[in-house]
């Protein structure tokens, strides 16, 4: 069904409620043509193998998701210099004869989401970020990057946000503040929760004075998994209080544009799962 058989798909565990596939066959549609593109639950132990199947059977190109970003850094062949500096890999293109080039749209996607469709202008931002594990890691450089004002990393393990800062190594733009001394470390004006609470039920229970006026709270997960953080914001008196569905269709769309050298419409796509999650 795809162009000469060539098959896409997203990796994770689990996978059965992602939106990858609905967003890759959404974008294919612009451009008339269908995708080949399956969601493929893969345990750690079997990624290595699976990917092997995968391309034995005419895999192309491929999204990665929890728990299976770092074990895909580890089997690309190459990667681009912005997988580099996160160590992740959230989208594989196939190399010629064998191998795969990783790349790292998660990142990008954020700021895409944060500057072209919420138009923040990121320079006069002083940052939180909560939570040190892979999806601060994937975003902590396009941030920098971007130009935010400062980062602040906290994390419920402060050695976990420690070793992150020391890996980014710029100590004039990132500082650590303890979980606990919160209350006490300041106010930020743009707050993004990458911890992992909301997936797993826990729930984010911090002062709301870290909240300046007129901030933007960010969750990096969407739906359901966002909500606790969400009402947690609102409640701080956030001015705007987003989840990370724009994040993901816009780190989608880069990665249909690493495959097929064209940029789809993110917009109409957001535009049709907002509405749904919504409702
Ligand atoms: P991910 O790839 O989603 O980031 P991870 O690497 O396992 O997954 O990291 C999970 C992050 O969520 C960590 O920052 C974790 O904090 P710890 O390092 O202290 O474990 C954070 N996290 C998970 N549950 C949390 C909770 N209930 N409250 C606060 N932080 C939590």
């Amino acid at each position: 069904m795809s162009d000469n058989a060539q098959r896409y798909a997203v990796f994770g565990h689990p996978i059965a409620h992602s939106l990858s596939p609905r967003i890759h066959r959404a974008f294919a549609a612009q451009f008339g043509h269908d995708i080949d593109y399956r969601a493929i639950d893969t345990p750690e132990a079997d990624f290595v193998q699976q990917l092997s199947a995968f391309r034995a059977g005419g895999g192309v190109g491929a999204n990665v998701t929890l728990p299976l970003k770092g074990l895909a850094f580890a089997a690309c062949a190459q990667v681009s210099d912005g997988a580099a500096r996160s160590g992740a890999v959230n989208t594989l293109e196939a190399l010629p004869g064998a191998g795969w080039r990783g790349h790292n749209t998660d990142g990008p996607g954020l700021i895409a989401d944060l500057t072209a469709r919420q138009g923040l202008d990121l320079r006069s931002r002083d940052v939180l970020l909560l939570g040190a594990g892979g999806a601060a890691q994937g975003v902590v450089h396009a941030l920098l990057e971007a130009g935010v004002r400062n980062l602040t990393l906290t994390n419920r393990t402060p050695t976990r946000a420690d070793a992150l800062a020391d890996r980014i190594g710029q100590p004039g733009r990132v500082h650590v503040r303890y979980w606990n001394d919160l209350a006490t470390s300041g106010s930020y004006n743009l707050v993004i929760n990458a911890t992992a609470a909301g997936v797993t039920g826990g729930s984010i229970d911090l002062p709301f004075a870290m909240v300046a006026p007129r901030a933007l709270c960010y969750d990096l997960s969407y739906g359901k998994a966002a909500t606790s953080f969400l009402a947690w914001a609102r409640a701080a008196g956030a001015a705007q209080a987003l989840d990370g569905l724009g994040m993901l269709v816009d780190q989608a769309a880069l990665a249909f544009e690493i495959w097929f050298g064209r940029r789809p419409d993110a917009d109409a796509v957001f535009a049709v799962l907002r509405a749904e999650l919504d409702a």
